[in-house]
Parts: C-alpha cells; structure tokens; sequence
C-alpha cells in the first residue's frame, strides 16, 4: 500500500536517495530543503503528486506553514523522517565561530522539534504513523573536533526517547543512526577517507526497506540502519 512520507533536507545525501527509493516503491514523497532550485527540480522529474517545497527547518513558521500543507495536499502522513543536519567544520570545540553553533543547534535540535510538533498532531489524532529523527553513531558516542555535533545528536536521541514515553500505542519515535555514508556531511568530518564508505544509492537499498518495515511496535528503540 502506497505511504505518504516526509523527508526533511531531500536535495542532496541520504535524503536525496531515500526519497528516490521511496518513489521507485511508489510511495507518495513530501520533502524539503533550503535549496528552491533543487526542489523546483524534484518536482520537475517526479510530478505534482509529490509535493517538494524550500523550507529552512530552523525557521518554526515556514515548518508549521509547509507541514500543514503536507498535510491538505498529500493527507494523512504515514513514516515522517527527520534527516535534515548540519556539522560544524573540524575544530576544538573552545575554537567553534558563535555563529556556527548557533546554527547548527537550530537546524540539528530545534529544527528536529519544530518538524516533529508540526506533524505529530495530525498523527496522534489518527493513533498512527511513525516518526524518525536521525541520529548518528555520536548521537551514541564521542569524538574530538565535532563536540556541537555529537551534542545535538544525543540530544536528538533524548528528545526522541521522551517523546516515545508520551506517544499513544499507534504512534512511534525513533531514533535511528544511520550508519556511515559517503557524503558531503562526512566528507567534512572524514576527508578523502569519506570515499571509502558507501554511497548514499547504495545505503538507500538497505535503508528504504528498513525504514517501511518500522512500526508501533519499534517505539523509542534507539535502532541502527542494517
Ligand atoms: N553521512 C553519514 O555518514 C551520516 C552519519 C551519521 C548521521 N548522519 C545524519 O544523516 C542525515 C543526513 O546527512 P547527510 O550525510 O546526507 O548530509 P548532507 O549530504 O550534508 O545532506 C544534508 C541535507 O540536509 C539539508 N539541510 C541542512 N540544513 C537544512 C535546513 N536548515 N533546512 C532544511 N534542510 C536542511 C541539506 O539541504 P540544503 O542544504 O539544500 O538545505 C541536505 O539536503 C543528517 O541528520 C546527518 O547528521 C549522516
């Protein structure tokens, strides 16, 4: 059965291929990005039955404005992901710009939550729908010169697992690590050794099963893509 999915930051990355996946499946894509050429070009090459729209996700009313018109467009929503992240250039975190941790604490944190009130409404009243906020090994873990980054990736791990001790029995949270993946974000962590993992096509193959076959019954696992 076709599910309609929302994918935030789906111009380039893992976004780019999950949705890819998802429309090859036949499923119904509701996505964004901060880029309106990108998005004017998905909805070029996939049609009017997918509705992508430029939305920064730190930016609370053009979230709320574009999930309610997710929502009339494309009904009900079924798996909602929240992909969209940034990482802060390689640096000890006393040498981090204010600026930059700024930004990256309202896309990587606030960004998560605003996506998640604006669709969460819409799934609780229906008591279905499963919700997916990306996280990462340093959601899990450390390491040095991406401190801002594995903060809000373990915040994204706590928001998640609270948020799925208030859900009702339909709904699911998760946090997911997606495993590591050959793409811009981990070329600016990793450097040339970013080419030795696999493309984001390639991860798509494992991860678009992976993702639809979520349910009620994973609630506030914190899961890994296998
Ligand atoms: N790659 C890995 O190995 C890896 C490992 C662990 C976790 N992750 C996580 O996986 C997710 C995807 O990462 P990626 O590797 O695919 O990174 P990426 O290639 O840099 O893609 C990031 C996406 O997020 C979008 N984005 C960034 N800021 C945004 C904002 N304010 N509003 C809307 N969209 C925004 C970007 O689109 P625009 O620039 O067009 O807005 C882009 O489409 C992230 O949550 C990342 O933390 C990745």
């Amino acid at each position: 059965m076709s599910k309609h999915i929302v994918v935030t930051g789906c111009s380039q990355g893992l976004g780019l291929a999950l949705i890819k996946g998802f429309i090859e499946q036949g499923h119904t894509i509701s996505g964004c990005s901060r880029n309106s050429q990108r998005m004017n070009e998905l909805t070029s090459d996939y049609g009017d039955s997918h509705f992508f729209e430029k939305v920064d996700v730190s930016k609370p009313a053009q979230v709320y404005a574009w999930a309610n018109g997710c929502l009339e467009r494309q009904g009900p929503v079924d798996l909602v992901i929240n992909n969209a992240a940034i990482i802060n250039p390689n640096a000890n975190m006393w040498e981090v710009d204010d600026q930059q941790w700024s930004n990256l604490v309202d896309i990587n944190i606030k960004g998560i939550f605003y996506v998640c009130k604006a669709f969460l409404p819409s799934m609780i009243e229906q008591n279905h729908g499963v919700l997916v906020n990306i996280s990462s090994g340093w959601g899990r873990s450390t390491a040095a010169e991406v401190a801002t980054y594995c903060c809000s990736k373990w915040a994204v791990e706590g928001l998640t697992r609270s948020l799925a001790q208030e859900v009702p029995l339909g709904v699911a949270a998760i946090p997911l690590n997606p495993g590591i993946i050959h793409t811009t974000l981990l070329e600016s962590c990793f450097g040339g050794s970013a080419s030795h993992f696999p493309s984001p096509e390639q991860w798509a193959r494992d991860a678009v099963p992976f993702l639809l076959s979520l349910s009620a019954a994973d609630n506030g696992q914190p899961l890994t893509v296998s």
